[in-house]
């Protein structure tokens, strides 16, 4: 079982890797990020959560098939945007408001290396540009203004060494 990373360990600040290899290890970690996300109950997961420098993201919305982007680009994004509460698996106890555009397209692959492009809204959106950006390293808390990740950070130091 893999477990999550937390925030602090390098791994969630890097750009993360092309696929080039669509192989059973490659099935294999989709899976094993599948069992992480629903254990957690998460919305969504990126490879980097679990220690894996990939450019993979998979997203499970309660009710809807798991959706899973490899190799994505955001290829559009709205100008409207809308601010909504999220929480990320590597920052256990911490939800902030993040204001993002409020619907994406976006290309990728699937585990078998086929492309395929989706338009998405609402909270699908939002999952997909939270998780997006974990492949680029950048996290939840640097979409937030510095003094709100100031008192946020204070206060996850503190939880995580209770
Ligand atoms: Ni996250």
């Amino acid at each position: 079982m893999l477990g999550i990373v937390k925030y602090g360990e390098l791994v969630l600040t890097q750009k993360a890797n092309e696929v080039t290899e669509f192989n059973l290890n490659l099935e294999k970690l989709v899976f094993e990020m599948h069992d992480a996300m629903v254990r957690d109950h998460g919305m969504g997961l990126a490879a980097p959560q679990v220690g894996v420098s990939l450019r993979v993201f998979i997203v499970g919305i309660d009710g809807e098939p798991l959706r899973v982007f490899i190799n994505p680009k955001i290829t559009a994004a709205s100008e409207e945007t809308s601010e909504y509460e999220e929480g990320c698996l590597s920052f256990p106890g911490l939800y902030f408001n993040v204001t993002r555009p409020s619907a994406v397209e976006i290309e990728a692959v699937d585990v078998r290396g086929k492309p395929f492009k989706m338009s998405a809204d609402g909270i699908l959106a939002r999952v997909i540009q939270h998780e997006y950006d974990h492949l680029d390293g950048v996290l939840f808390i640097d979409r937030i203004s510095p003094a709100k990740r100031r008192r946020a950070m204070a206060h996850f130091s503190r939880m995580m060494s209770m």
